[in-house]
């Protein structure tokens, strides 16, 4: 039994009143089965006082991003061992919006990896096609290449204590989702790739799915068998939107 994670990426939202309340409500409804763990990633500014607020409480604390050096003049940027100083055990890395908007390359993914690793922290890995790439029939090239980058970095030791998250770009923010069995199937196509190098890691690793994820589709989304919770963006921001996530994931334990 790998267990759920349900993860929330609060993107660039929020605010110490927003986090505030919506702490709170997490908090307050966090369900006590050890099989579904909760985290939130808030913006890097409100981290620690997140961490404050989360303190006791069974909720996880990651971040969004972290830069791929480890100190220096680097003016703007946040190295893994600052996430660990300020309470942080995961870190988001490749998500589709960096990549495409920050122009994020597999390569510049993988370094990320490979830092977040050196300082101690889990990476999230995320992965995903676009529409296009989609509709040409590149999904599986395309997570192949953007995992194999990161395989090809940090060898798949690098992997037993990393997440994967399969994130369609075409089904994030924008109400559709993938179906469940479009997503059950690129999910064991990564398990089977991380197969391929170690089965034992495959097997460990939970591949969590991202995309228009709500209250309502998140039980036929992780009732298959190698769906293992969610990364969660819109429905992260109200903890009872959040806390139905959290509740099918804990309905199927
Ligand atoms: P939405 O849940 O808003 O579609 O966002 C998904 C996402 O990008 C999480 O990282």
């Amino acid at each position: 039994m790998r267990g759920y994670l349900v993860a929330g990426n609060w993107k660039m939202n929020g605010s110490f009143d927003a986090n505030r309340a919506l702490v709170a409500g997490i908090v307050g409804g966090a369900p006590a089965d050890v099989d579904v763990q909760l985290l939130v990633c808030p913006p890097f500014p409100y981290i620690s006082s997140v961490g404050k607020l989360i303190e006791g409480s069974p909720v996880q604390l990651g971040a969004q991003n972290v830069s791929e050096h480890s100190s220096g003049a680097f003016t703007g940027e946040t190295a893994g061992s600052m996430l660990r100083d300020v309470g942080c055990d995961f870190v988001i890395v490749g998500h589709s919006e960096r990549r495409a908007i920050m122009g994020e390359t597999s390569s510049i993914v993988a370094d990320k990896f490979k830092a977040a690793l050196s300082a101690g922290l889990k990476p999230i890995l995320c992965v995903g096609e676009t529409l296009e790439q989609r509709e040409s029939g590149q999904t599986k090239a395309v997570i192949d290449e953007q995992l194999t980058a990161v395989l090809d970095a940090v060898g798949i030791d690098g992997f037993e204590d990393a997440v994967i998250a399969y994130e369609p770009v075409w089904a994030i923010g924008t109400g559709v989702t993938a179906s469940p069995e479009q997503a059950q199937e690129v999910h064991r196509h990564i398990r089977e790739l991380l197969e391929s190098r170690d089965a034992g890691v495959a097997e460990k690793i939970k591949i969590l799915y991202g995309g228009s994820v709500k209250g309502d589709n998140a039980a036929g989304l992780f009732s298959n068998p190698d769906i293992d919770g969610g990364l969660i963006g819109g429905a992260s921001l109200k903890s009872d939107d959040f806390l139905a996530i959290a509740e099918a994931a804990t309905s199927l334990c």
